[in-house]
């Protein structure tokens, strides 16, 4: 498999954005911490993060679909499936099956939700708890956008409990706040 780096090549040629650059370590980090709790290769779940939404910026109506062909060149169809399998009932129908993907399905919505408590917070990640995220879910108002719902799905179906979904997110975007702008 092609390294971090020549990852985040790719990335950057099809997404120029800050904010989706960001987005993109959000999901990198937390699929890291994960694939550590879980004993596997964080290398590996930190990538599919690091690339998930790699078809979003140019081609947003073909979100997940154009996915394949732009990362047929450096990866196999594993982990092609991986990322497309994020957009599961929502744009395409590739299921997640392994418990990574299962992961990243559920910490995408919930990074987006973790990261905007953070700038509401004058310091940011530092000492953010479960309970503020918790505070901030119930909020309607709050972070509108994130879709509580799915997150919730997600959680059953990786069979991870809501406080520790939020807790090990986190852990992840408090080790990478500086790259991600908090
Ligand atoms: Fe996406
Ligand atoms: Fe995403």
């Amino acid at each position: 498999m092609i390294s971090r780096e020549e990852a985040l090549e790719v990335f950057k040629k099809y997404n120029k954005s800050e904010s989706l650059l960001h987005h993109a370590y959000c999901v990198e980090a937390t699929m890291r911490e994960f694939a550590v709790k879980k004993g596997e290769d964080p290398e590996y779940w930190g990538i599919v993060g690091l690339l998930h939404d790699i078809d979003w910026e140019m081609y947003p109506e073909e979100h997940c679909k154009k996915a394949p062909e732009l990362l047929a060149p450096y990866f196999d169809s594993d982990f092609i499936h991986s990322v497309c399998s994020h957009g599961w009932g929502i744009c395409v129908d590739v299921e997640p099956v392994k418990e990574m993907e299962k992961i990243l399905y559920t910490i995408d919505e919930l990074t987006g939700l973790v990261y905007a408590t953070a700038l509401m917070r004058p310091e940011k990640m530092v000492g953010m708890s479960v309970k503020s995220v918790k505070k901030k879910w119930s909020s309607k108002g709050f972070a509108a956008g994130v879709n509580r719902d799915l997150i919730l799905k997600g959680s059953e179906l990786c069979g991870i409990e809501l406080p520790e979904l939020i807790q090990t997110t986190i852990d992840a975007l408090t080790k990478v706040s500086d790259a991600i702008g908090l």
